[in-house]
């Protein structure tokens, strides 16, 4: 579905759950249902929806799915949380980087543990229905946000780097760094974009230069190894990515070369920005080395495009995330505004009413 918003990633066609399956883009555009649990799950794990937001969005509402049928087995209420537990954990499991994972799921299991209180397992699982809609609604609002924070960063012109995708395939809305940069754009000022490949996934060649595409933004495809190329040579602005989870301290796990592009940005004086919503912050770890790094099948290098790449059985190393230290980051752009160095300080701040939204009305 294109909007004005940029592509959603979900849709809800009656009680069935739809993803954009991103594997087939830019090809086709194409919806995997996702309404049965296993198919969620396998869905989230083989990424068919990717992208933390996203990710986060897509577990509330196939978890509340998973309420409507749990209740209608007609089971009582502490046989249902007994199910509903063992069903988190496993959706929880399908991939460790991205909190928005856990911060959906937590968020969704909140709802249901409050309105069990007082209210049948139906009800709960109403509520848990009418939560992830809001969440989707809120992630569409915070992506506004972050552009209209982050558009102010930007200079005219501009000519600015990013790596993987960032955009509203996988943040639900505008996008976050993508949310930005159209920000930049639509506000009338002049940007380019060089865009990194992103191997192994190519979520920057496939999707990325897709959504850009669409919104007609001047952009350039390259390889993941050019960047410190380009920053010698292209007079590049400022970098702009997202990430999957940033410690309170403002380390920044995303995507695996985002730390290879921060050091180069740093060694060149190039500002390098991560744009994030709340959600994307893990509030229980003082830094990125609690942060859970996902490794990936090895057959993810060892093949492009379903061709072997290689010699024949050989070994790869697969890890899907990387960890940049705050020291390499100039600003994170969230949906409560620019936060800046000391992060333990300005985050701490940006957290602190974090709570309040997750109370049932
Ligand atoms: O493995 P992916 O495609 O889910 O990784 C996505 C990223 O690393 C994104 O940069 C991150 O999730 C931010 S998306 C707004």
């Amino acid at each position: 579905m294109q909007t004005d918003i940029g592509i959603l990633p979900l849709k809800m066609e009656g009680q069935r759950l739809l993803l954009v399956d991103q594997r087939l883009l830019p090809g086709s555009l194409e919806y995997f249902d996702a309404t049965a649990f296993d198919d969620l799950c396998f869905g989230i794990k083989a990424m068919v929806v990717r992208g933390a937001p996203s990710i986060g969005v897509t577990a509330a509402f196939g978890l509340a799915l998973e309420a409507a049928r749990q209740a209608n087995l007609s089971v009582g209420a502490a046989e249902f949380m007994a199910a509903m537990q063992r069903s988190a954990k496993v959706l929880n499991a399908t991939r460790p980087t991205a909190v928005n994972l856990r911060w959906g799921i937590e968020r969704i299991m909140g709802v249901l543990e409050r309105a069990l209180k007082e209210r049948s397992t139906q009800e709960a699982a109403s509520l848990a229905f009418d939560d992830a809609q809001r969440i989707l609604e809120e992630h569409i609002e915070s992506n506004r946000a972050i552009g209209e924070y982050g558009n102010k960063l930007i200079p005219d012109p501009c000519r600015i780097m990013t790596h993987c995708n960032a955009g509203s395939l996988a943040a639900c809305g505008w996008g976050t760094a993508l949310g930005v940069i159209r920000s930049a754009h639509f506000a009338g000022k002049a940007i380019s974009v060089f865009v990194d490949e992103t191997r192994p996934r190519n979520q920057g060649a496939n999707l990325t230069m897709y959504e850009l595409t669409e919104d007609k933004i001047p952009a350039t495809l390259v390889c993941d190894n050019m960047s410190g190329h380009i920053m010698l040579t292209k007079n590049i602005d400022c970098v702009v990515v997202g990430a999957d989870r940033i410690a309170l301290n403002g380390d920044t796990a995303n995507k695996i070369g985002t730390y290879n592009l921060a050091v180069v940005a740093n060694y060149h004086k190039v500002p390098f920005y991560i744009a994030a919503p709340i959600s994307t912050f893990d509030a229980t770890i003082a830094d990125g080395s609690h942060i859970p790094i996902e490794e990936r099948d090895e057959i993810e290098v060892v093949q492009q495009a379903g061709q072997t790449i290689t010699v024949p059985g050989a070994r790869a190393y697969n890890p899907a995330f990387d960890v940049t230290p705050s020291s390499l980051i100039t600003a994170i752009i969230t949906d409560r505004g620019v936060l800046r160095p000391p992060y333990t300080k300005s985050i701490a701040a940006a957290l602190a009413d974090n709570f309040a939204m997750t109370e049932i009305k």
